[in-house]
């Protein structure tokens, strides 16, 4: 007779992270690498289970956890934690873990890939040659805007906006943040002066978004922020969608101000085609992929798989949420 804990993963993961999980659990899962489980299916799956590794994809809410009544620890495979309502986990005793640290540098290294693509229209470019349209070379064919020596703005001051910070030293720039409060782990590590949000917002060149969604950030850039900004500005989001009010985003771009917009992350994901940012040719979309490196999202799994492991076994578990509200 086995004394495994039962445990339940929302998507097939990378086998090191199978393994990890594995020698120590009884696991079933969703296994299909690409899709989503459908809800109806993963409602049904967790009546029995002492834990459960979830993906960003997957709300984790009252039913979540009515339906899963000996569960002791969601295992979120995702630093932020959006997806899941932490007063419905607290109010049952139930331990959050996230996957913080793991992806900093991959999540600043595509902040980085957006400012660049966004602010030199390398992607404008690349779909002007395809569709036949460069007939010739001019002055002032395709200009954008210089990175280097410009100033950097970054929204939130955590691990992430830290990783972005750090790498504008190689550009020259001068970086200013904004954060809830002042962080004197960015001023000192990247030499960045703190701003209120207004000023740093007239200020900036590059506005690059890293903060967590709450109900604080949520809609925390619309039309009077937008209008703040430069016309030469770039506006960077690799955060949570819905720190944007998109259409306000959209009417601003269209606006010119700011000037452009590079995107990871949208309110509702996946986005369509028939997105009205995508109709933009100042903006450059990605589709959520901050933390999409082979090494990282392996990273990002083993760790998920840690955290549950020590959790439905009684070890001490790396990355807690809400360890103190649940005591
Ligand atoms: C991804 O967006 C994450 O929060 O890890």
């Amino acid at each position: 007779m086995t004394t495994k804990p039962d445990v339940y993963i929302t998507r097939r993961l990378p086998q090191p992270a199978l393994d990890i999980i594995a020698a120590a659990c009884n696991y079933t899962l969703w296994d299909d690498e690409a899709r989503p489980v459908p809800r109806d299916l993963l409602l049904r799956a967790i009546p029995d289970v002492d834990g459960v590794l979830t993906l960003l994809t997957e709300r984790v809410d009252a039913e979540f956890l009515a339906a899963a009544p000996r569960c002791k620890v969601v295992a979120n495979m995702a630093v932020g934690y959006d997806n899941v309502d932490l007063a419905a986990l607290n109010a049952r005793n139930v331990l959050l873990t996230n996957t913080p640290g793991v992806l900093t540098e991959t999540v600043a290294d595509l902040a980085w890939a957006l400012l660049m693509a966004t602010g030199r229209r390398v992607v404008e470019g690349h779909t002007l040659i395809t569709a036949g349209g460069w007939a010739d070379w001019s002055p002032m064919f395709m200009v954008g805007q210089d990175i280097h020596g410009a100033t950097l703005g970054i929204v939130g001051a955590g691990r992430i906006g830290a990783a972005v910070a750090r790498r504008a030293r190689g550009f020259a720039m001068r970086v200013i943040y904004h954060n809830r409060r002042p962080s004197p782990a960015i001023e000192t590590e990247t030499g960045a002066a703190y701003r209120t949000l207004d000023d740093l917002l007239r200020e900036a060149d590059f506005v690059v978004v890293s903060v967590p969604l709450t109900d604080t950030t949520r809609g925390m850039f619309g039309a009077r922020e937008f209008a703040l900004m430069k016309t030469t500005a770039v506006f960077v989001n690799v955060a949570r969608g819905a720190v944007v009010q998109e259409m306000e985003l959209y009417e601003a771009l269209q606006q010119g101000r700011p000037w452009s917009a590079g995107l990871d992350v949208f309110e509702h994901e996946p986005i369509g085609a028939d997105h009205p940012l995508l109709t933009l040719p100042n903006v450059v979309a990605a589709p959520h992929i901050g933390s999409a490196t082979t090494a990282t999202r392996t990273r990002m799994a083993t760790l998920a798989a840690t955290n549950l492991v020590a959790a439905v076994t009684g070890q001490p578990v790396p990355n807690p949420v809400n360890l103190e509200t649940i005591g």
